[in-house]
């Protein structure tokens, strides 16, 4: 009877034992599934722009699911904030989503590309900002903007500066100096003498009313010479230059003559009027110097033809004129108005107008061919100023 008992006692603690169990993995089981996934973010969600990023450096931890976007891309060329949003399956294929901020930062500030100065002449209006620029580390253009007085037409030396802002307010600097220089000019055009520099930074010296650049006799639109001024047919110098080229350019079969070297300024005035006269002023000013400006009155000029009969007077000419232009350099010549350079020069193009200047200076300009004008080599102008 006591066995019995106990016996049934025991199946009903077997049942409850089994129930509990059953019941206990029913229970785990549901919890497992329904377990809610944990996400850890990380700490750091802000980046320079540019950064690589991806979803695994934003999200370092996902316990119990699955991160579900794993290949999300971030604008991350453009800096400011965007959300995140990151898609978490549990184990029963549910997705829930958690959302972030995550920030792009700029501290790089704009490149500025800018010359660190600048020389220019007294009365010059230069545009300080032309072909200067600003790059943004992203590659965008920033305006650039000049901050800092000077007035181009008191002679001096003015610290400037550049700077630019990119879109996040990264602000880049850069110093400017512009130089103005003072001109050997006063408001009347005549020469003061003195001493000063050219915009390419050569010496020019008012001496006698006579301007010299780096040494060399200046006579143009720019700079005259005082109506006293003479000189013999060739200055001894040139003379002695000249009688050399002579013989090396009769040797190769071109005989020079000298059609015009020294003239005084009345002769100058004379001839100037008379072109004036019979061209009228605007076409003689291109080629023919008013009194006082011809660089025949220095006695360094002269102006070459070739002799010959008159039939055969024109090729032989050219040629000789094609001798010297490949040749006078050597001598100490140059082709004082060559072709295309009237904005430089003030005179068009003259093929037999030769200046006594030196071989140094004659070798410089020659340029291989490609004859460099005074005015553009020392860095000044030919225009009239006022007389
Ligand atoms: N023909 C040149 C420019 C002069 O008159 O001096
Ligand atoms: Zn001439």
């Amino acid at each position: 009877m006591r066995s019995r008992r106990n016996k049934r006692r025991r199946k009903n603690t077997a049942i409850t034992v089994v129930t509990i169990l059953v019941l206990a993995s029913v229970l785990g089981a549901v919890l497992y599934l329904f377990q809610t996934p944990v996400v850890t973010i990380s700490p750091k969600l802000r980046y320079a722009i540019g950064e690589t990023v991806s979803l695994f450096d934003l999200v370092t931890e996902v316990k119990y699911g699955t991160l579900k976007n794993e290949n999300a891309v971030f604008e991350s060329q453009k800096a400011g904030t965007q959300q995140v949003t990151v898609q978490i399956e549990n184990r029963l294929g549910q997705i829930r989503e958690e959302t972030f901020v995550l920030e792009f930062y700029d501290d790089v500030p704009p490149t500025i590309e800018a010359p660190e100065g600048l020389t220019v002449m007294k009365g010059d209006k230069p545009d300080l900002l032309q072909g200067v620029t600003a790059q943004d580390d992203n590659g965008a253009s920033c305006a650039v903007s000049l901050s800092g007085d000077y007035d181009t037409s008191v002679p001096g030396s003015y610290p400037l500066t550049f700077s630019a802002s990119d879109s996040s307010g990264n602000v880049a600097t850069r110093t400017f100096t512009l130089t103005v220089l003072a001109l050997p000019f006063d408001d009347n055009g005549k020469l003061v003498e003195g001493t000063y520099t050219t915009r390419k930074g050569f010496s020019l010296e008012v001496k006698g009313g006579i301007a010299y650049v780096d040494g060399h006799l200046i006579a143009n639109k720019s700079y005259p010479l005082p109506k006293t001024h003479t000189s013999n047919w060739m200055s001894p110098e040139t003379s002695k230059a000249y009688q050399k080229m002579a013989s090396a350019a009769a040797a190769a079969g071109h005989n020079l003559n000298v059609k015009s070297a020294y003239r005084s300024w009345y002769d100058q005035d004379w001839i100037f009027r008379d072109y004036c006269r019979r061209d009228g002023v605007e076409n003689a000013e291109t080629y023919s110097a008013r009194p006082g400006h011809s660089e025949h009155q220095t006695g360094l000029a002269m102006d070459l033809v070739a002799s010959g009969t008159q039939e055969s007077k024109q090729p032989r000419q050219a040629a000789a004129l094609a001798w010297l232009n490949e040749n006078a350099y050597k001598y100490g010549f140059i082709l004082r108005y060559p072709e295309n350079k009237t904005n430089e020069t003030g005179y068009i193009f003259e093929s037999w107008h030769y200046r006594y200047v030196g071989e140094e200076l004659a070798s410089i300009l020659y340029n291989n061919g490609d004859w460099i004008t005074m005015e553009d080599y020392f860095g000044i102008d030919s225009v009239y100023r006022g007389y």
